[in-house]
Formats: structure tokens, C-alpha cells, sequence
């Protein structure tokens, strides 16, 4: 999958930018607060829909103005144009000028992987920041994923709101209240297998490419639900769910929310049986995330038959250059990838070579180069 052209209109510090990118290698480099990483924002936000940095379009828009507007032409098998209107109250989301109203058919058609300093936050960072990044994953490779996760949590957001008016010996009708518990544990299911496969699939293939970059073996990713299940087959998943809220209903009416449930899972990445949050270094952390994305590329290419876009937001500057090589090895020859840094340096010269060359200077192209 290749973005062949952006534009966007009053985002973030630009007002105006028309970028034709290489299909291969892209460098978009400048001084600190030019832009750098809010032009990869705008490229992340084409494909999700939301931003990685934050929920709120006001601080999307380019303050002083109404509207945003950030469009590209993609080519996977035929070309496609995508568009996305911000607002300060709305979001309007357009496949080759159409708009669409359920995200569920956009959000498939551009997968990118984003690799930033905020990463680091997956690993230090609460279970929030842990279960948002698996499902972002998982909703970028499975339609179904995100369809069930956003039924979740609208009936999550009612059964809490039934808990509140219990709280209160509010009077409701309680034969509503458990068949909204049902249906809220059968949407689990489908949320605790998807989440425990993914993590099955990164155990393969993550833990070679963390020794590859880091020479230490032994890495592995848990999946901790917030319920203690001892398989995941679908019956033990219902059962021990019911039996939580079963069991713990008076907890749950005293505390006004819903205590058990995938919005309560974690996850941890460990070094054998050490949890990397309390026992890894900086750069053993650092390597862990690199090694999760670099598995999840291949993820994508194995579901999607497809490679993601790879945008590395000033990811060079503080690696060695044996870790530097092996992060480039593994991203594909074939890939579009679209790096940010301040340092040109800080680049592999071969890779230089290759790129295409794009100077930013406060939310506007100072000078583009096209190595041959
Ligand atoms: N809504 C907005 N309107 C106008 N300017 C904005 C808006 N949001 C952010 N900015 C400006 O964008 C700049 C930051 O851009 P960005 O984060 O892309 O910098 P960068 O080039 O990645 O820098 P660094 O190298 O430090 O990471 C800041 O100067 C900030 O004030
Ligand atoms: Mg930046």
C-alpha cells in the first residue's frame, strides 16, 4: 500500500501542503516544532480516522481557523482518494469524494504503523495505554474486532449508568439489567479470543526479532484478562464472566461501574518471568516496542496480503548503529516508509541514497530532493 499524494489545509501548523511521496523512502526532516511529526499525524489520522496524539479535533485545527481538511491518494490495487473534514464539532470521513457514515468501511482501507517516542508509553504507561494499542491493532486487521469493541463500550457506558441509578435506589427495570449483562458478556468473548490470538501470533514471531536487535532471549507478551480464565474457549469465557458479575454485583452497584471485563485486561512484555516495566532499561524497552512493530508488519502482510505504510517519528536519533541496521533490515525493500529526524546524520547514508528528501520549515516545504 503506497500514499501517493497528500494534501491538507489548515492542520495543526500547516495552512496549506501538496506532498507527492516516494514510493520507497521518504525523509522529512527540520529544526525542532516544524511540523515534523504533525505531518505524519495527518498521515496516521487519514488511516484511523482519529489522531495518536490526541482525542479532540480542536487541537487539530490550525488555531484561528473553522476547518480542516487532510486528503490522499492511495494505491493498493487501484487508486483511491481518502478525505477527512475536521471541524471543531464534526468529523466527516470520504472515500473518492463519497461520504461515509459507518467508519466500519473506511477504516480497513489504509493500515499504517506508526513507530514514536509516545511508544514508550506501551510498556511504562498504564494498562489504558496498553489496551488502546491492542485495539488499534486489532481493529486495523479485523472489521469484526473494532465492530465488537465498539458495541462494548456503548453497552459498557449503559450498564454503568444503570449502576449509578442502583447506587441511588433508583427504581429500573432489572430484567434489563441482565439481559444488558448478556449481551455485554457476549461481546467479550469474541474481544478476549481476538486479543489472546494476537498475542499467540506475536509470541512467534516476536521474540527472534527482539534477540536479533537486542542479542537477549526469552521475550515474551501476556495477556492478563482482568478474570482469571483457564482456557479460552468460548463456554469457560461465559461462565467465568457470569460468575463475576454474579458473584460481585453488590461490589459493582457500591463502586457505580462495571469492575470485570476486557476494559479491565492488561498486558505485559517480559524478559523470561521479568516484567520489562520494572526490570528493563530504557533501551531494552525501547527495543521491546520496536521488535512488537516490526511483528506486526509482518501480521499485516500474513492477514492483509498487503504492507502497511511505516512512519518512524524520530525514531534514529538515540539508537546505536548495529540496532540502527537491524531495525532497516527488517523493514522491507518494498515498503513505503516516511522517516522524521532533525539530524540527517542520524541516517544511514545508503539509506540517504535512496530517499526522497523533504526539508520542512514551519508547516511549509522548504526544499525537496530526489536522490538517484
Ligand atoms: N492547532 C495548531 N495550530 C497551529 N500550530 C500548531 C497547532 N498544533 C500544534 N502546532 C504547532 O506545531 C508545532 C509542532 O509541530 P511538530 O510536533 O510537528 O514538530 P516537530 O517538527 O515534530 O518537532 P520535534 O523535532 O521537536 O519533534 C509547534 O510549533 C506547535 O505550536
Ligand atoms: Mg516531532
Amino acid at each position: 500500500m503506497i500514499i501517493k499524494t497528500l494534501n491538507i489545509q489548515n492542520f495543526r501548523n500547516y495552512t496549506s501542503l501538496n506532498l507527492e511521496l516516494n514510493d520507497k523512502i521518504n525523509i522529512i526532516y527540520g529544526e525542532n516544532g516544524q511540523g515534523k511529526t504533525n505531518l505524519l499525524e495527518s498521515i496516521y489520522l487519514l488511516g484511523f480516522t482519529t489522531s495518536h496524539r490526541t482525542f479532540t479535533s480542536d487541537n487539530l485545527i490550525k488555531s484561528g481557523e473553522e476547518k480542516a481538511i487532510v486528503k490522499g491518494k492511495l494505491i493498493k490495487d487501484m487508486p483511491y482518494n481518502l478525505e477527512i473534514d475536521l471541524t471543531k464539532t464534526k468529523k466527516q470521513i470520504k472515500i473518492d469524494d463519497k461520504i461515509i457514515t459507518k467508519t466500519t468501511d473506511y477504516i480497513e482501507k489504509m493500515n499504517v504503523i506508526i513507530f514514536s517516542s509516545e511508544d514508550l508509553d506501551l510498556i511504562k504507561g498504564s494498562p489504558i495505554e496498553r489496551r488502546k494499542y491492542f485495539n488499534l491493532e486489532l481493529s486495523q486487521l479485523s472489521i469484526n474486532y473494532y465492530s465488537a469493541l465498539n458495541d462494548f463500550n456503548k453497552l459498557l457506558k449503559i450498564r454503568n449508568e444503570y449502576l449509578k441509578e442502583l447506587n441511588q435506589n433508583i427504581q429500573i427495570d432489572l430484567n434489563y439489567f441482565h439481559i444488558l449483562t448478556d449481551y455485554l458478556v457476549n461481546k467479550s468473548i469474541f474481544i478476549y479470543q481476538m486479543r489472546n490470538k494476537f498475542v499467540e501470533k506475536l509470541n512467534n514471531i516476536c521474540p527472534p526479532i527482539y534477540e536479533e536487535i537486542t542479542g537477549l532471549k526469552g521475550f515474551n507478551i501476556k495477556y492478563i484478562p482482568s478474570i482469571e480464565l483457564e482456557n479460552f474457549d468460548k463456554e469457560t469465557i461465559k461462565k467465568t464472566l457470569e460468575d463475576a458479575y454474579n458473584n460481585h454485583l453488590e461490589k459493582e452497584i457500591r463502586l457505580k461501574s462495571t469492575l470485570y471485563g476486557p476494559h479491565r485486561d492488561d498486558f505485559t512484555f517480559n524478559l523470561e518471568h521479568n516484567n520489562l516495566r520494572e526490570f528493563g532499561s530504557q533501551g531494552q524497552q525501547k527495543m521491546a516496542v520496536i521488535a512488537l512493530k516490526l511483528s506486526e508488519i509482518e501480521i499485516f502482510k500474513d492477514f492483509k496480503k498487503t504492507s502497511p505504510i511505516i512512519l518512524l517519528d524520530d525514531v534514529f536519533s538515540d539508537l546505536d548503529n548495529i540496532k540502527k541496521n537491524n531495525l532497516l533490515k527488517h523493514i522491507d525493500k518494498d515498503m513505503q516508509v516516511i522517516i522524521t529526524t532533525t539530524d540527517l546524520d542520524s541516517i544511514d547514508k545508503k539509506l540517504l541514497t535512496k530517499a526522497k528528501l523533504i526539508h520542512i520549515d514551519n508547516g511549509q516545504i522548504k526544499k525537496i530532493e530526489v536522490e538517484k
